[in-house]
């Protein structure tokens, strides 16, 4: 089966077998098949670069359902199952005025994988309001749930990148959300900019997902129209020392101070410095308007797009000394 339509970067791989997931049953049973190849998950395939077909049993993880597990005067906790698409959901939250997921509106993707990388935007991040998810353990077949604490959530990181890689598939996720007086997040520069153009003064959560939307679409491009799986690296973190040193040689540089030792320079900047913003290599470019992104003009490989992501690696770690990683899961 053609994976095309299943990976945003629109890459055509093809996978061996393919088998839709609807339930807890179905992946169950799936997990249990006898004579195929290893399974291979794969959810709103938003984050991830396909470099070949796929020898194995694919598991789509399209379980869907949501459920208010409790509430009391002001929050709700809000369980959603792995395959509800990340933005429906943030709009239903929106459309019952539940808060704590506007920042987070437009990204691509299924909830269920939204914990592995901790997906976060203007000044959110899901753990923000994550309390917990279900996922089932492909050894035992048991379900076990992942606390915060368990996740160990960090920077486009948790515990499904590292130890628990691999071992588990994430079946629901517990969000608790703000019922009214929600606290809003519009730290973020563009936020704000945006919501006094609209002369907005008190701006509600539906007012924050609307810029956040409008912002999204300025800058990063449709899956729709153009593949691409959003930001394709991570901005490096740099040490106390190594940002010293890099900012008395490049004193123009934009940069965000996360803690006292740790200072994040946008890898989007340093790619632009580099003069990649906007090239275009055959079928894989750099976007014109967020250099963090790479896009799939139609007919790129996946071969095609890493030998772009490393010329650029390569080109950031000349100029400035910084080795720049993807954030984009890489299938070999
Ligand atoms: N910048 C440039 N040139 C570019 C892109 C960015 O100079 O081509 C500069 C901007 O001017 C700005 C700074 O870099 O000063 C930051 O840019 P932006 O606000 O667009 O955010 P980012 O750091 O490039 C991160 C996330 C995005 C997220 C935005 C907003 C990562 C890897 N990316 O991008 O996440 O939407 O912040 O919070 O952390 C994603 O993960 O797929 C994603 C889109």
């Amino acid at each position: 089966k053609s994976l095309k339509h299943y990976n945003t970067f629109g890459i055509d791989a093809t996978a061996r077998y393919f088998c839709e997931i609807n339930s807890l049953e179905d992946l169950k049973k799936a997990l249990q098949l006898k004579g195929y190849p290893e399974p291979f998950l794969l959810s709103g395939g938003s984050n991830m670069l396909i470099t070949k077909d796929i020898d194995a049993l694919v598991l789509y993880i399209n379980i869907k359902g949501k459920e208010i597990l409790k509430e009391d005067n002001s929050h709700v906790y809000l369980k959603v199952m792995a395959g509800e698409v990340w933005h429906d959901m943030v709009l239903w939250c929106l459309a019952h005025d539940f808060g704590g997921l506007e920042n987070l509106s437009l990204i691509p993707g299924h909830t269920g994988t939204a914990p592995i990388q901790n997906i976060g935007a203007y000044g959110v991040e899901l753990k923000d309001t994550f309390i917990s998810c279900e996922a089932l353990d492909m050894n035992d077949q048991t379900i076990k749930v992942f606390s915060k604490a368990d996740c160990q959530f960090d920077y486009r990181d948790s515990y499904f990148k590292n130890e628990g890689k691999g071992k588990y598939v994430i079946t629901s996720v517990l969000f608790k959300l703000t019922k009214k007086n929600h606290p809003l997040n519009t730290s973020y520069g563009a936020i704000e900019t945006q919501l006094q153009e609209w002369g907005i003064k008190i701006p509600t959560i539906q007012d924050v997902s609307k810029a956040v939307v409008a912002i999204r679409q300025s800058k990063l491009p449709d899956p729709k129209e153009l593949g691409n799986s959003g930001s394709f690296f991570k901005n490096p973190v740099l040490t106390k020392t190594t940002f010293a040193d890099f900012i008395a040689a490049h004193p123009k540089a934009k940069y965000y101070k996360v803690s006292e030792n740790a200072y994040k320079v946008p890898a989007g900047w340093l790619i632009e410095q580099c003069g990649f913003k906007g090239k275009r290599y055959g079928d894989a470019g750099v976007h014109k308007n967020q250099a963090l992104v790479l896009v799939n003009y139609g007919h790129a490989t996946g071969k095609d797009i890493i030998g772009l992501a490393e010329k650029i690696m390569n080109s950031v770690f000349e100029r400035y000394r910084i080795r720049i990683t993807p954030e984009v899961n890489i299938i070999k």
